[in-house]
């Protein structure tokens, strides 16, 4: 099913997509040339994602990235942007524990980036985050199953939700979510089943990430897609180029060029 008919893609869209069966597209994006690219893709949502930690500065866990640092990425997506809606992610430490610090931290997102929406990680433990953030209108995105943000508690990256307790938890969230009045749900890596099965118990979209094929969109890493993250091989991830490969033998040819003086030749230079 095409997606072109919207100009601009609202929560409101999205909402109406999951009514119609069609599929909602959304990918991570960091910087203005890759936003630009991709809103002219036609995708329907763009994630400024705290996996900006790991892609963009390095780091080998999303928890370092600063408020300030997600406000500047979320700047530089939003000049891009024309269609998609733009989704910014609460990084570690701006929203857990004190709902009041959530909301002010939301606010700087909306206000200094112009963002559409934010998401933040968990259920149970953020709901009074989620209800201060939407009281003041700001939409908000949940995300359960692997929360990266979490990542020192679980010790693993490996699949979360396969035992009942957990699972069972993941169902409250996701009602728990839904009822505050958020607009969506991401779902991390847990089984297909589960997925399918919380996708359908909710009237808000859930998007996956490793959550199979039954979810109303799916979301993925542009760097992983890309093939930019050679050594990220999860069994969800499909990669649609080798950009690394590309890029690197891009590199090693202009570096011959130079030292071959192949480059500039007449035509490259001024006269
Ligand atoms: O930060 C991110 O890129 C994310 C996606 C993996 C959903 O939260």
């Amino acid at each position: 099913m095409s997606n072109t008919e919207y100009k601009k893609v609202t929560t409101h869209a999205l909402r109406e997509m999951k009514e119609r069966g069609e599929k909602i597209s959304m990918l991570t994006a960091y910087d203005y040339s890759f936003a630009r690219i991709i809103d002219a893709a036609n995708i329907d949502v763009i994630l400024v994602g705290d996996s900006a930690s790991n892609v963009m500065a390095g780091h080998i866990s999303t928890l370092p990235i600063t408020l300030d640092q997600m406000i500047y990425h979320a700047q530089s997506v939003i000049r891009a942007v024309d269609r998609a809606l733009v989704v910014v992610d609460l990084p570690f430490g701006s929203y857990q524990g004190d709902s009041k610090e959530a909301l002010k931290s939301s606010i700087r997102i909306m206000k200094e980036a112009g963002a559409h929406a934010i998401k933040l990680e968990g259920g149970t433990e953020v709901i009074e985050s989620v209800k201060r953030i939407l009281s003041a209108g700001i939409p908000v995105m949940g995300h359960l199953g692997l929360t990266p943000q979490s990542i020192f508690k679980f010790g693993t990256y490996s699949v979360r939700a396969k035992e009942d307790a957990e699972a069972e938890k993941l169902r409250n969230d996701a009602r728990l979510l839904e009822d505050a009045g958020c607009f969506g749900i991401v779902l991390e890596k847990i089984p297909a089943a589960l997925a399918k099965e919380v996708t359908d118990s909710v009237e808000i979209p859930v998007i996956g990430i490793g959550a199979g094929s039954g979810v109303d969109g799916q979301v993925l890493v542009i760097h992983d897609m890309l093939g930019i993250t050679k050594e990220f091989h999860p069994r969800f991830l499909r990669r649609y180029m080798n950009l690394f490969d590309d890029v690197r033998d891009a590199v090693s040819q202009y570096v011959k060029d130079v030292k071959d003086q192949d480059f500039p030749n007449e035509g490259e230079q001024y006269y």
